[in-house]
């Protein structure tokens, strides 16, 4: 379907054209005084210089020729020359009619499928998952649900960080402290067992103790940089040492992540593509374009209208020891000789923006990717406390996912018992179902790149721009529509059909319906899962208003009502979509 701005400037642009002027002149937006009229149009002020003619004659000119228009009711021409318009209200309710017939509400699909491969989520193996890790796994989820909402295909990869001096800190402090395991026994040539040597607990305790050592202590921290090494070397023990760590961590990061409803399509981490770096640094040297410098190996990336200095990016360290530029390249031409992908987009904290910036020249310049291929990073801000500083616990340490999630859920759990119809079993499933919408929403509503405040008291209230508000405000319609229909089920039934609006408000929560295509085209171009938030909020309170002002199952009218009723079903399956987009789901009740 064509997208309802659009379709509406269309009628414009025609009497743009009918009154002798540009059609491209005819473009029309959603009003930005709602108070004077629903939308307007501008273009009688652009076309004032062209036309050598005040921009008022050219609106009423116009104005003229909408006058018996089937989409407009009334077009008025105001000084110093905008058109204010309304819609017909059959016209608007025929629009909103094709919308519940249409697939995906008319969304239009792109005529090639764009292939895209996101990488977000980048937990580290051995460390445990902190906040940081919350905001790249909840916004590319939904930035991943938006493109295949979108009808683009879409492969998630969390990319974990499974290859670096962590892993080597780690192994030495198991060294430590039992140095008999046969992982570390070179002459050991039986088969390493299967159980591994600690569990997830003493990993998670483990490598804080290591990097705290390391850095305290040169000799240890040199052996851990030499434990590293024998790993990505292929040492036999430390291999299958490693192995268990990232069994061990893995099983518990995916814990982490189902509790946040995210899932990635591929587990590839850091070390999958250590084969591919070889050829790739030797073909980087044979073109001309890695060199050695102070012996590391470099590629300049510095550009002439850069503003400010970006410095070469580095291949290999003087030892000969990958980074993590290293790795990123290496898995960037990995997923291009696998999957061609027209796009990559990684989302990560913003201060990694630099190193994105020289991964992506380099890549671009020794060609290891094609020219079309679209590489782009998504950075995000900080998540904050009340005080303005990096989220951190009460006795000041860092915050662990799992802890942040419990503490949610606690909150929402108080709340949701309170309601004395829900029993315990239903208040603690409803309790997490609204806590993660609580925190999804706190994050997803502010644009990716700002920083936030994560305040659970705001993020939890049943009140103002909240998730649980959204789901609030799901919940009545299910419940409205379920007393209406004796079979309960919670939809508008299907001999019901929209008809005019009767009111302004349901006026109004008509055109928020009518925008849905125009908003999540843009949510997935701008890659700007806030845009949906920002929907759904207007779309809520819009519809609250209405619900307020109208009496819905008590109207005698049964044309009326069942009006109001294929309304409601329309507005039930529009923002159950976009929460689903978003990465979460409503309850029955709350
Ligand atoms: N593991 C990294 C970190 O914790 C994030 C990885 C992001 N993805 C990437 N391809 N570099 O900061």
């Amino acid at each position: 379907m064509e997208k309802f701005l659009d379709l509406i400037s269309r009628e414009a642009e025609k009497a743009f054209e009918g009154a002798g002027y540009d059609r491209e002149l005819g473009k029309v937006t959603v009003s930005n005084r709602p108070d004077l009229c629903e939308y307007q149009c501008n273009g009688a002020m652009a076309g004032a210089k062209k036309y050598r003619k005040a921009p008022i004659m050219i609106a009423q000119d116009v104005a003229a020729k909408l006058q018996d228009s089937e989409v407009f009711s009334s077009a008025e021409a105001v000084k110093p020359g905008f058109l204010n318009l309304k819609l017909r209200e059959e016209f608007l309710s025929g629009y909103l009619r094709e919308m519940s017939k249409a697939e995906k509400f008319g969304l239009s699909m792109p005529e090639k499928p764009a292939s895209i491969i996101l990488d977000y989520g980048g937990p580290n193996v051995a460390k445990p998952l902190h906040v940081g890790h919350l905001r790249s796994a909840v916004i590319g989820e939904a930035v991943k649900r938006i493109a295949r909402y979108h009808g683009e295909n879409v492969t998630g990869d969390i990319h974990m960080g499974d290859w670096g001096l962590q892993m080597g800190l780690v192994i030495t402090e198991i060294s430590k402290r039992q140095p008999d395991l046969c992982y570390f026994d070179p002459s050991y040539k039986g088969e390493y067992p299967e159980d591994a040597p600690f569990t997830v607990t003493e990993l998670e305790e483990i490598y804080p103790t290591a990097s705290k050592r390391s850095k305290e202590d040169a000799a240890y921290y040199a052996e851990a940089m030499a434990n590293t090494h024998k790993l990505q070397e292929g040492d036999r023990g430390l291999r299958a040492l490693w192995q268990k760590i990232i069994e061990v961590s893995v099983q518990d990061m995916k814990k982490n992540y189902e509790a946040l409803d995210v899932d990635f399509d591929l587990w590839w981490g850091e070390s999958t593509v250590h084969d591919v770096i070889p050829g790739m640094v030797s073909k980087m040297k044979e073109d001309g374009f890695a060199y050695e410098s102070n012996g590391a190996l470099v590629v300049d990336v510095a550009e002439p209208t850069d503003t400010k200095e970006i410095p070469p990016c580095i291949i290999l360290k003087s030892d000969g020891a990958a980074l993590y530029t290293t790795t990123d390249l290496a898995t960037i031409s990995e997923r291009e000789r696998l999957f061609h992908p027209d796009q990559l987009i990684y989302i990560t904290d913003k201060r990694q923006e630099l190193h994105f910036q020289q991964v992506f020249r380099t890549a671009r310049k020794c060609g290891l990717i094609p020219e079309g291929t679209q590489l782009r990073h998504v950075g995000f801000g900080t998540m904050n406390g009340k005080d303005g500083k990096p989220f951190k616990t009460r006795d000041g340490g860092v915050m662990k996912l799992s802890d942040l999630i419990s503490d949610i859920n606690d909150q929402m759990r108080i709340k949701i018992a309170s309601n004395p119809e829900i029993g315990p079993e239903e208040a603690e499933r409803t309790a997490k179902q609204v806590a993660l919408a609580a925190l999804k929403y706190g994050d997803l509503s502010n644009q990716a790149s700002k920083d936030y405040i994560f305040d659970i008291e705001r993020f939890t209230s049943f009140e103002g721009d909240t998730g649980p508000y959204i789901l609030y405000t799901i919940v009545r319609i299910k419940s409205i529509l379920a007393k209406y229909s004796a079979a309960g089920e919670g939809r508008a039934p299907e001999g019901c059909v929209i008809g005019s609006a009767q009111s302004g408000p349901e006026k109004d929560l008509m055109s928020d319906l009518a925008g849905f295509s125009a908003m999540m085209d843009s949510a997935y171009k701008e890659i700007a899962p806030h845009r949906i938030c920002a929907y759904i909020y207007q779309l809520s309170n819009d519809f609250n208003s209405f619900y307020h002002s109208t009496k819905i199952l008590t109207e005698e009218d049964t044309k009326k009502k069942e009006s109001w009723i294929a309304l409601l079903g329309l507005t039930l399956d529009v923002l159950t979509t976009c929460i689903g987009v978003l990465g979460f789901t409503a309850p029955e009740r709350m």
